[in-house]
């Protein structure tokens, strides 16, 4: 009998990709668009597994309902598992599956389109040109050769960015509390976070959200950064203290912002709210610089990584209810 998992924040591009990736009938999909949090958990009754996303909100409560309806696993569509307790998987004997790499040149590919919109202003030329003006004032840019270019995190996103920005002839520093032996083999510096802060000309974030790494950009580290600092973060939004960026942005010590996440986003991102007023003030002030480029967590929104995601979602729960275990990417058995 097929088992039966809820899919959750669902959008027609996750259900299509799903549908696709199926090719027996040892599963059967139901697509629910709200995310998962306290107030929607009560769908999940009657199905055996629960597949979720970034911004559903997997605490203590939501697990135990889960486990009083009988769910077996919980599986992500990514990467990152910030947003599950794991305690109270373990606890309830939840299974928690993942998928670890899909396709780390995408998220790597679309720091860099924010590090080259941000560097020669492409957001306002294209403005620009629509308003019928051609002035440069304003535009100037920088050359990427030659800058001494900061990656937090050098794990696979990491390693591909460093591979693309030492194609542009940039001086790579990078900081990782456990460097893997590629990372050690490429042709960079591997630092401490101090003289990250101190020689960067852009500083890119590719490391988890974990205790370490909460708010890692702050007023202090800040501080240490050179005037007109490139920040950019396709990551985690918790990684940043947003207002201490805000008044950094204020003084010029950023320079320049490409985000692709932000804390507070799971009320706003992958929805239309356009009909909405924004209700969230911080990320208003963020919306008015020139210098700041927001994206809407779509990093990894491409058609190969969207098609793997599906795939490998699919193997981790037919493997998992087929005794398959050795196939399915666990965080946790429970
Ligand atoms: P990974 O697990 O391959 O690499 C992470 C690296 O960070 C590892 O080398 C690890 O040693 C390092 N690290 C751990 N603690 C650290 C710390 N305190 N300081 C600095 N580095 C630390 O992960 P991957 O695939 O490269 O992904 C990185 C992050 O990218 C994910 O955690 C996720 O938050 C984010 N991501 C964002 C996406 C988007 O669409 N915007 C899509 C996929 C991932």
């Amino acid at each position: 009998m097929s088992k039966k998992i809820a899919v959750f924040s669902s959008k027609p591009y996750d259900e299509e990709q799903l549908q696709k990736a199926l090719s027996d009938d040892a599963l059967q999909f139901t697509f629910f668009e709200p995310k998962l949090t306290w107030q929607t958990v009560a769908l999940a009754k009657g199905f055996d597994g629960v597949c979720c996303f970034v911004n559903d909100v997997v605490d203590a409560d939501v697990v135990k309902a889960l486990a009083d309806y009988g769910i077996k696993i919980i599986a992500m569509r990514c990467a990152g598992f910030n947003n599950i307790d794991l305690n109270a998987c373990s606890a309830h004997e939840i299974a928690l599956a993942r998928v670890p790499e899909y396709s780390p040149c995408a998220v790597a590919e679309h720091a860099v389109a924010l590090i080259l919109d941000l560097n020669r202003n492409i957001h306002r030329a294209f403005s620009r040109v629509r308003e019928n003006d051609y002035s440069l004032n304003g535009l100037m840019g920088f050359s990427l050769h030659g800058k001494t270019v900061a990656v937090i995190g050098g794990g696979k996103i990491g390693i591909a960015f460093i591979k693309i920005m030492k194609g542009f002839g940039c001086r790579v520093l990078c900081f990782d509390p456990k460097p893997s032996d590629e990372l050690k083999s490429m042709d960079i510096e591997i630092v401490e976070l101090g003289s990250i802060w101190e020689q960067s000309d852009i500083i890119s974030l590719h490391c988890p959200l974990v205790k370490q790494t909460y708010h890692l950009i702050n007023s202090n580290s800040l501080s240490q950064m050179k005037d007109g600092v490139m920040l950019i973060n396709t990551s985690r939004g918790a990684l940043i203290d947003t207002p201490a960026v805000i008044a950094a942005l204020k003084t010029g010590r950023v320079g320049y912002l490409g985000l692709d996440v932000y804390e507070e986003e799971a009320d706003l991102f992958f929805e239309d709210n356009s009909n909405e007023v924004l209700q969230d003030d911080i990320f208003a002030r963020l919306t008015t610089f020139k210098n700041v480029v927001i994206t809407g967590h779509q990093a990894f929104f491409t058609e190969e990584a969207l098609k793997a995601i599906a795939e490998t979602t699919v193997t981790n729960l037919s493997s998992f209810f087929s005794g398959d275990l050795d196939a399915v990417n666990f965080v946790n058995k429970y």
